[in-house]
């Protein structure tokens, strides 16, 4: 199979974390016969440097062109007191959007090799396994209006959360879908207690249910999901929620895995003109400047990200469960990343990646 694939490395641990998911890729493609086309472009802080735009258009022109895109992160410290339009994460938020990446699913489990691993007690997080689908293009982080106005002290500022049935209805469909195949359950999450978007939320999803009578629905608010989410996480199976309670609430859960370093996620939904299926496909954590150009940030959310792709973009389930068996393979040598607190010296992020090469065979 022709695999066309856009790599965006972006900023910070962005280019390393990248770099090994690649070289997993390219080992993929040489053990089971696929032709890997890759390129590369600019997202992000590295975008603005170049080029003065966080998404130039030849970004958008080769993600439109590509069959799938990776991403690292995006993000640098210097731009912490810029208007948003101007900083690094508008790059990302524009790339979501023209390629119309509607659902984020952030799988999040435990590991029975990083039990240990998280700060919880054991008995709460073993046998963790739920899938946040976070709604991703629509929400708060696009409303309009939004802006700042007037001049001290009478500034004013306002963001506007907006959705409408289309777009709950569409998300709804993917998380009950999801769940038909795993424990057959959907939490949908909201704030109807407060806010009209999630009434309307709220409503869309009861009727989504309706064609799906084998799924178990409930409704939880966001503030009670939070607590949920710590306090019993095995209640969870897909977990459904608007675009920020849903960034909020996959943070939490990396909590549950054991590092923000371990998380994947597949951003898809979208359509090309051609009626193909576009997916982004990105690690959960950030662009982490602290530890960036160090080689020691975890590769395995990026990792798991390509495991993502082989599976939603590609449909190679083979190849995608050697990722997973193989990442499984390096957590139980417990030769892992300083992040995951193994008991020797930790393994760079370069190590771990070839470590994951190696089990893949
Ligand atoms: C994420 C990130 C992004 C988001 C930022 C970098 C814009 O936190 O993917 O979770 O908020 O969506
Ligand atoms: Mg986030």
């Amino acid at each position: 199979m022709q695999l066309n694939i856009l790599v965006l490395p972006g900023d910070g641990i962005g280019t390393e974390v990248t770099r090994e998911a690649v070289r997993v890729l390219t080992r993929v493609a040489t053990r089971y016969n696929h032709t890997l086309n890759l390129s590369e472009g600019l997202l992000g802080g590295v975008a603005i440097h170049k080029t003065g735009q966080a998404m130039p258009d030849e970004t958008a022109r080769l993600a439109q062109d590509a069959d799938a895109t990776l991403m690292g992160a995006v993000g640098l410290p210097e731009f912490d007191n810029a208007p948003p339009a101007q900083r690094p994460e508008r790059g990302l938020l524009g790339i979501r959007a023209i390629l119309g990446v509607y659902a984020n699913l952030r799988p999040v489990r435990t590991y029975k090799a990083l039990i240990d691993s998280s700060p919880l007690k054991n008995h709460l997080v073993e046998g963790t396994d739920m899938i946040i689908v976070r709604e991703l293009t629509g929400g708060i982080y696009y409303g309009t209006p939004r802006g700042i106005t007037g001049e001290a002290p009478n500034e004013h500022a306002v963001n506007t959360m907006a959705y409408s049935r289309h777009e709950i209805d569409r998300i709804a469909r993917m998380a009950f879908e999801l769940a038909s195949k795993r424990r057959k359950k959907v939490s949908s999450v909201d704030k109807s207690n407060v806010l009209e978007t999630s009434q309307l939320w709220r409503k869309v999803v009861t009727e989504v249910a309706a064609d799906y009578p084998t799924v178990e629905l409930e409704h939880i608010l966001v503030d009670n999901c939070a607590m949920q989410l710590v306090l019993n996480p095995r209640r969870f199976d897909v977990v459904v929620t608007e675009n920020m309670f849903g960034d909020i609430l996959s943070d939490e859960g990396a909590v549950l895995a054991g590092s923000i370093g371990m998380l994947p996620s597949a951003s898809i939904g979208g359509k090309r003109p051609s009626g193909a299926w576009v997916g982004l496909y990105e690690p959960v954590h950030g662009s982490a400047p602290d530890i960036a150009g160090q080689n020691k940030a975890n590769p395995l959310g990026a990792i798991g990200s390509v495991a993502a792709m082989l599976e939603y973009s590609f449909g190679l389930m083979e190849e995608a469960a050697a990722v997973n068996r193989a990442m499984e393979a390096v957590l139980n040598s417990g030769r892992v990343t300083a992040d995951l607190k193994p008991p020797g010296a930790p393994a760079t992020t370069e190590q771990v990646g070839q470590s994951v090469c190696e089990a893949i065979g």
